[in-house]
């Protein structure tokens, strides 16, 4: 199979596609042939190490970096084309990467459609990344202006409502899609040993989705997301020490333009480089553990085949792509958001004022425990339950010994009901006022 593979690489490189692995080493070589600069002379009784790549140090003491790189370039043998070869001279410490991207091979079975979410969620976060970009070079993240500048790219700037409907969809649908993603591993217990990490990294790039949604959704600065602020930067008031916690998220007593600084600092700045490393880290484990299959389903031969990701698995996901493209321009065109009137500190709340959809069981939770102490009870309640849930992985042993878990499949199915149950409590109440 190894020696196939090579040969096919090397057929490739001579035909001048990708480049080729390394000729296999002689019998006993530990690496690969270096370079002739540092081969030791015939009969020398010490290697020779090569001037260039010793660390010359200067008179005074400064450490110079080695002009020429210490190994030599395995590959440098293969026929590529001259840009190629100018990459790969380069960056040749990457092609045993991409030979291992081309080697990886994803499962199909009955649940294998459930693989595409992640991709999808990945697909709507570069949307955001873009048209946020571009809703950067009108918005103006002041109390004064950030209204009209909203309403400037709505109304004036060209295409510049799409932009902004498309920015404000594709994030319901990237949220929308880390839940379904996030259930779907559950259920496929793909958190087990070895993925723990996966699901620990995913659940972190969910609560910055989540804190993504909530400081974005004060940006336009009007009434609704002014109120709705005011509402939810007053929930940790009800902890030891959390008054200091809504000082710091409002940067003040109350919400006002210097929330508003604050939060759009998160928006554009925190978050992203937070969202960034961690995703770096969570796609990484995917290409380096490849994706798992369902307890049991191998032993039972439920697995049809394995399919190349690259590029069948990926020719498919750039189809769910297209679709989840299609679907958001359709939703950004036919259901927009609305611009509303402008933040009034002074003026009083409307009826109505309701947090985002993806907060609305925590909300319900809230507006449940009403008795005293009861919002204290609530958050404790969800802290722990979310610790709970980012430890799956440790606390379901069954799982890890490739041993079926209902109790933990019943255990996400009372997670969902809690969910949907809650948010159509909200959606119920309020829909009628
Ligand atoms: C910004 C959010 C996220 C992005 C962009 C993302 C992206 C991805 C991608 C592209 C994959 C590989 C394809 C697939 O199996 O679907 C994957 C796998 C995985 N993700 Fe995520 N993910 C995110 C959030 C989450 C969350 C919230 C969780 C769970 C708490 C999670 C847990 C996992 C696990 C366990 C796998 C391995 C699946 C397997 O090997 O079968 N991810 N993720």
């Amino acid at each position: 199979m190894e020696s196939e593979n090579m040969a096919e690489n090397n057929q490739n490189a001579a035909a001048g596609k990708a480049p080729a692995k390394p000729k296999p080493p002689a019998p006993g070589a530990a690496k690969p042939a270096a370079p002739a600069a540092a081969k030791p002379a015939a009969g020398a009784a010490k290697p020779a190490v090569p001037a260039a790549a010793k660390p010359a140090a200067s008179s005074a003491g400064v450490y110079k970096p080695p002009v020429d790189r210490p190994d030599s370039n395995p590959y440098g043998e293969n026929r590529v084309s001259a840009l190629g070869a100018w990459f790969q001279e380069r960056f040749y410490v990457l092609i045993p990467v991409i030979d291992y991207l081309k080697k990886k091979e994803v499962p199909q079975h009955r649940l294998s459609f459930w693989y595409y979410f992640g991709g999808l969620t990945l697909f709507f976060f570069i949307i955001q990344v873009l048209t946020g970009l571009l809703l950067l070079q009108y918005y103006k993240p002041t109390g004064a202006e950030a209204f009209s500048s909203f309403v400037f790219i709505q109304k004036e700037v060209p295409f510049g409502w799409l932009i902004r409907q498309v920015h404000a969809w594709s994030a319901n649908l990237m949220i929308g899609m880390a839940f379904i993603h996030m259930f779907s591993t559950f259920f496929m217990k793909s958190y087990r040993k070895p993925r723990e990490l996966m699901w620990v990294s995913g659940f972190v790039l969910l609560v910055l989705s989540l804190g993504f949604g909530f400081t974005g959704y004060l940006l336009p600065w009007n009434e609704l997301a002014f109120f709705a602020t005011q509402v939810g930067t007053e929930v940790p008031k009800v902890m030891p020490g959390g008054g200091l916690l809504v000082d710091i998220l409002r940067g003040g007593k109350d919400v006002s333009p210097e929330t508003l600084t604050r939060m759009f600092s998160l928006h554009v700045v925190l978050l992203p480089g937070l969202l960034l490393l961690m995703l770096s880290a969570h796609l990484m484990l995917v290409q380096v553990l490849g994706t798992s299959s369902p307890i049991g389903y191998k032993e039972a031969g439920l697995i049809k085949g394995y399919e190349k990701f690259f590029p069948t698995f990926l020719a498919k996901d750039a189809i769910g792509w297209m679709i989840g493209f299609a679907l958001l321009v359709y939703l950004a065109v036919m259901f927009p958001w609305e611009i509303g009137v402008q933040a009034d500190p002074l003026g009083s709340a409307p009826v109505g004022i309701k947090p985002e959809w993806y907060f609305w069981a925590q909300f319900q939770l809230l507006k449940d425990f009403t008795f005293e102490g009861g919002e204290l009870l609530a958050i404790v309640l969800f802290t722990v339950g979310a610790i709970l849930w980012i430890l799956v992985p440790f606390l379901d042993r069954q799982a890890s010994r490739e041993q079926r878990s209902p109790i933990f499949t019943i255990l996400g199915l009372l997670v969902i009901a809690f969910l949907v149950i809650n948010t159509y409590r909200v959606y119920a109440e309020y829909s009628q006022l």
